[in-house]
């Protein structure tokens, strides 16, 4: 009983089964680094509350400084009174420098070391996710200039729409990525915010400089409020969502993708790198890591939304329930963190099959362009979609494609038509046509492409 923490209230033992299931330490270590950052910094706050002598602050220091190298060099001992990493350091601590080691919590509860530690690690984990959506968006920028005079069918509601370029496909992703990233550095500003010094519940009787604890902690603000800062778990929330929301963004673009590597789509083939076959049938190549990347949303939005309904009706402050937040919170990361890698390799190695690509347009998908010739002749679009609509109608009706009908056949449905209208089945022509920023010419994607190279450098 003694050796526990929390020990002098207590006459009996925990129950085996209870120990396990309270602690937190299978987990949480890998906070550890965390751990001993929050700890140095409360070590010079309390000297400079005259709590601790200078010498039993630098003890702590040095102590603390041990235990970093004996968790970098995989050497620290758990054992089995460390109920969380919060314990297991301090208890380490004090085999280390024995009495001083007794003063470091002096106005510190778990509860405002627990979300502490957490803002400190998830801050250095957006700071990883974020250089990894970057390395990502910037090798799908960078196919996209390259293979910028590739077309292919675009769809809409699965079926074919409009010729469009691979390149347009491609940012239209990196884009959805870019507010990803946007909005992850926006939970950074509120997850940098220091709790420390807010003790259990009250905040702190002693003179804590809660501004001390923030610098030496790099957080950008102090918490306002101790109740706040103990008891609620927004900012996790927040991250889990965030990840649910890349995570949507990813499998979307790995079903396209998925699609399109189809034998009968044929528009890319994966890198062996990042394909798998079957045991049964030789011939297969299985797209995998797509199919994974699509599958991790689920895991991860299950995360989220298991998360939140621990949260759900608690009481306000801590209660131990709220220990459910980590976990999500790593598996969030770990998770989020391989799918932008294999997303990444993925989009570097797949190649295209650029002649079947082109090969996929159809006139038929340049209905909208015969349209819009009459547009030009100034018919109201209303009036040009339907005769276009007719046009599409008797070309179906003779078993022929669009570009098929002659110039009678299309006088027959408006007399506006003439020897022009050859110019419309042109593919190339008609992606020139939409030039306008934020569309598929040349131009237009390339404007794209220079844009995020600029939002690139400024992240
Ligand atoms: N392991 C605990 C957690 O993760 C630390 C906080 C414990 N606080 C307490 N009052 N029991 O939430």
């Amino acid at each position: 009983v003694g050796a526990k923490l929390w020990g002098g209230r207590f006459a009996g033992d925990t129950d085996p089964i209870m120990k396990k299931f309270n602690a937190s330490i299978p987990f949480d270590q890998r906070m550890w680094d965390a751990d001993i950052r929050g700890s140095k910094a409360y070590a010079k706050a309390l000297e400079k509350a005259q709590l601790v002598s200078t010498k039993e602050m630098e003890q702590i220091l040095t102590g603390m400084d041990q235990i970093f190298e004996e968790w970098s060099t995989g050497v620290f001992l758990i054992k089995p009174e460390d109920e969380d990493i919060h314990t297991a350091n301090e208890r380490r601590l004090k085999e280390l420098i024995r009495a001083p080691a007794g003063k470091l919590h002096t106005g510190r509860s778990r509860n405002d070391q627990v979300v502490t530690d957490m803002r400190l690690w998830l801050r250095d984990a957006i700071k990883t996710l974020t250089d990894n959506s970057l390395q990502l968006i910037s090798t799908m920028v960078e196919r996209a200039a390259v293979e910028i005079d590739v077309l292919f069918p675009g769809y809409t509601h699965m079926q074919r729409a409009q010729p469009i370029r691979w390149s347009h496909w491609i940012l239209s992703h990196a884009v959805a990525l870019s507010r990803d990233v946007e909005r992850l550095l926006e939970i950074k500003k509120r997850v940098n915010v220091l709790p420390l010094g807010s003790g259990a519940i009250a905040g702190t009787p002693f003179d804590i400089d809660r501004e001390l604890l923030r610098k030496e902690l790099g957080f950008d603000g102090i918490s306002l409020n101790s109740m706040d800062a103990t008891g609620q778990r927004d900012f996790i929330v927040e991250f889990l969502f965030w990840a649910s929301l890349c995570l949507i963004h990813l499998s979307k673009m790995a079903e396209d993708l998925m699609l399109y590597s189809t034998k009968e789509f044929s528009f890319i083939s994966l890198s062996d790198a990042y394909s798998t076959g079957s045991s049964l049938m030789p011939q297969k190549k299985n797209a995998d890591s797509l199919e994974l990347i699509r599958s991790k949303a689920g895991r991860v939005f299950g995360k989220c939304s298991g998360f939140m309904m621990t949260l759900k009706g608690l009481p306000s402050t801590y209660n131990k329930d709220l220990q459910e937040d980590k976990e999500a919170m790593f598996d969030c990361f770990d998770t989020v963190q391989a799918v932008l890698q294999v997303t990444t390799g993925v989009m570097s190695t797949l190649k295209i099959n650029q002649s079947v690509m082109e090969a996929a347009l159809s006139p038929d998908m340049l209905a909208t362009d015969l349209a819009y010739y009459l547009v030009r002749k100034g018919v109201p679009f209303r009036e040009a979609h339907g005769v276009s609509g007719k046009a599409v109608f008797a070309a179906e009706s003779q078993h022929i494609s669009l570009n098929q009908l002659t110039v009678e056949d299309l006088t027959a449905v408006s007399p506006l038509f003439g020897g022009d209208v050859s110019s419309v089945w042109d593919y190339r022509s008609s992606v020139e046509q939409y030039r306008a920023p934020g569309g598929t010419a040349k131009s237009s994607v390339a404007a794209q492409v220079e844009h995020l190279r600029i939002w690139l450098t400024k992240q």
